[in-house]
């Protein structure tokens, strides 16, 4: 059976990789990008002779169906921010090849169940900004990455659904929050599952899927210089922080909602 790798090397020739778009053909990168999915270095080749290009690497269009289904799969691999990274890059590498083979998309294992289980920000959130990110240049990545997490906090949650589930599960829920425990917990609680339950991991593969998709659909709208940004944050984040804020009491910071934590606090 072919490796992942050996099947996505065996896409593109020789000649492609070295006169391809890019036209990166100097020996170091040729030495890499020979090897697929993963650094394999030919002999000879040293691994500081490997040059990555300047960020922000370059974007091709993704079909959002197919990095949905890939997320889903990835999700069970290598947990929420694995899978959306994962299904991101991997089908850059897959699509145009280097510089996206470089890149080992296993390090984004660290950010399932909001990082090692802290249930801080939600995996799929994590992975798919870390992806946005390669690709997008400063002025863009911020806009890009803050309608995703507007966009998770509002949306009812998973919409996709798999070709072959792995189990059966219909609810949806809003969690108001990129936070993995307000999202795990709302949903857990409105669904009638435990966060420790089979059906709970299927809705965060779905959720994974979604979020990967909806990252591509950024992108490429992007891509398209069509972006609209859509989400409208809650007010009570402008009028709290208009006293807080830096402008004032200069005390805190952040976009999430200052409701959904701490109620009103001034109300007597
Ligand atoms: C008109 C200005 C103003 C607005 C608007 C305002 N605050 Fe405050 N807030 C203050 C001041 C002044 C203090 C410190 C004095 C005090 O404790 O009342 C404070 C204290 C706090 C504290 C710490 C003390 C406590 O009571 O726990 C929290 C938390 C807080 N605010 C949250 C919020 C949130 C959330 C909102 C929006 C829903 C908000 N504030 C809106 C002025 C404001
Ligand atoms: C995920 C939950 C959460 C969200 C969302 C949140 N906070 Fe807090 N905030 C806390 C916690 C926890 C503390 C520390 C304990 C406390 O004082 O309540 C805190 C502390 C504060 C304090 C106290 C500072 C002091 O000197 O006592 C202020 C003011 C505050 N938050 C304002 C805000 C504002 C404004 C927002 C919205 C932009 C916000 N918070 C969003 C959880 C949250």
């Amino acid at each position: 059976m072919l490796s992942e790798s050996t099947a996505r090397s065996d896409k593109y020739s020789r000649r492609e990789f070295l006169f391809g778009a890019g036209g990166f053909a100097t020996g170091a990168v040729i030495g890499a990008a020979l090897g697929g999915g993963g650094l394999h270095l030919l002999p000879g080749v040293k691994a500081a002779e490997v040059k990555a290009p300047p960020w922000p690497w370059p974007y091709k269009k993704l079909d959002p169906k197919v990095v949905a289904q890939r997320a889903y799969k990835g999700y069970y691999k290598g947990a929420c921010c694995y899978g959306t990274f994962e299904a991101i890059i991997g089908e850059l590498a897959d699509e145009t090849g280097y510089p996206f083979t470089l890149i080992p998309t296993d390090t984004m294992r660290y950010g399932e169940g909001g990082v090692v289980g802290w249930a801080s920000l939600c995996g799929s959130l994590n992975g798919a900004s870390a992806a946005i990110n390669y690709v997008s240049s400063e002025k863009v990545y911020p806009k890009l990455i803050n309608e995703l997490m507007g966009w998770y906090a509002t949306e009812a949650l998973p919409i996709f659904v798999p070709e072959n589930p792995k189990a059966q599960i219909k609810v949806t829920s809003i969690s108001g929050s990129p936070l993995c425990h307000v999202s795990v917990t709302n949903w857990s609680k409105a669904a009638g599952y435990g966060a420790f339950s089979p059906e709970r991991g299927e809705r965060c593969a779905r959720l994974t899927a979604d979020v990967a998709a909806h990252a591509v659909e950024l992108l490429n709208a992007e891509a398209d210089g069509k972006f609209v940004a859509k989400y409208i944050p809650p007010v009570t984040i402008s009028e709290c922080m208009s006293c807080h804020g830096k402008k004032a009491q200069n005390n805190t910071r952040g976009e999430m909602d200052c409701v959904q934590c701490h109620g009103d606090p001034h109300k007597k």
